[in-house]
């Protein structure tokens, strides 16, 4: 651990913030109880690693909201895949962080890849989910952290610095928003549901999942696509949203999200049912009570059953 006064970047960077001095002091309280919280916690040997991970990602939180604001040069993985100074600067604070705490632990970053020693422990990183949006001034993304011992997650945190909601979850321990306990929603009909999904930045060619935004937009009172899967999964454990899907996600897309679901008593399985795993192409997530609709209309997507012709654009033309 780093000497607290004379070395966080924290305190230095809420202090220099230009937002006002009411908010400023109200957030530099809220850190410093959560490291002293941190320090009772280590000194007692009573240690659980959320209190840690929330002082990370709300560092890591305040020093994408020092970049969002600044017109920031955008870099191209792909096509339409983009990264940002604050997407790499963001993961090696992580990073870092994660190594002062935690020497012998592995690490998969979404920007630096795995750091694999053969430890039990495995941090799963999501450093900005969400960059298209933060690129674009677009105020939806989240930090994503999780941890998993063994091949079991057993803690995971979503930030989102733009509303300062922190979403947390601790195996065997429910879900959290802030301080509140949250809960997935009892919407059990899909015609009554508001649903979310996502669409990948890379080989979007290849991803059929219009065809589903379009059958299920039909079906219920709405798909949003809001641009974060991590915090549409963190949406369906507040029961802001009743279900959510994506073809592709990495594992740090999901690995925090889906423990925040599993605790706030919802359902992830892949699109037949089955076990979600980390690596699986399909994520399927919702309150519980819509997960058999929503399995079957992907079943009947996939075999091409029932399907609502989409409209031809050339009868709306104008002549
Ligand atoms: C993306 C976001 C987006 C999802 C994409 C992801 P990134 O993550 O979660 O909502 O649709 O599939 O790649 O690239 O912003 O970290
Ligand atoms: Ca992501
Ligand atoms: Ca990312």
């Amino acid at each position: 651990m780093w000497a607290h006064e004379s070395d966080c970047i924290d305190c230095k960077r809420l202090q220099r913030l230009a937002i006002p001095s009411r908010q400023r002091f109200a957030s530099y309280d809220a850190h410093l109880r959560n490291w002293s919280s941190v320090n009772t916690k280590l000194a007692t040997g009573n240690f659980a690693y959320l209190p840690t991970m929330e002082v990370i990602a709300r560092e890591a939180g305040a020093l994408l909201m020092e970049f969002f604001d600044k017109h920031i040069k955008i870099e191209y993985k792909g096509e339409a895949d983009l990264v940002t100074a604050a997407d790499r600067k963001s993961e090696a604070l992580i990073r870092e962080r994660i190594r002062a705490q935690w020497p012998g632990h592995d690490v998969l970053g979404e920007e630096e890849g795995l750091r694999d020693t053969g430890s039990e422990y495995r941090w799963y990183v999501d450093p900005l989910d969400g960059t298209t949006n933060f690129a674009h001034g677009f105020p939806v993304f989240c930090v994503s952290m999780a941890l998993q011992y063994k091949n079991e997650r057993i803690a995971g945190l979503c930030y989102d610095p733009t509303r300062d909601e922190l979403f947390t979850a601790e195996r065997g321990k429910g879900a959290h928003l802030n301080t509140r306990r949250i809960h997935v929603s009892k919407v059990d009909k899909l015609v009554e549901s508001l649903v979310g999904t996502g669409f990948p930045s890379h080989k979007r060619h290849k991803n059929p999942n219009i065809h589903f935004y379009h059958q299920i937009t039909l079906r219920s009172h709405g798909v949003r696509r809001a641009g974060s899967a991590a915090l549409d999964l963190c949406s369906v454990a507040s029961g802001r949203l009743d279900g959510f899907w994506e073809i592709n996600l990495n594992p740090w897309d999901t690995a925090a999200g889906v423990l925040i679901v599993e605790e706030a008593g919802g359902r992830v399985t892949d699109f037949g049912g089955g076990q979600f795993q980390l690596n699986s192409r399909e994520t399927l997530a919702s309150n519980g009570l819509l997960h058999d609709a929503l399995i079957h209309e992907f079943q009947e997507i996939f075999a091409g059953r029932g399907l609502e012709p989409l409209p031809d654009p050339r009868e709306y033309a104008r002549t």
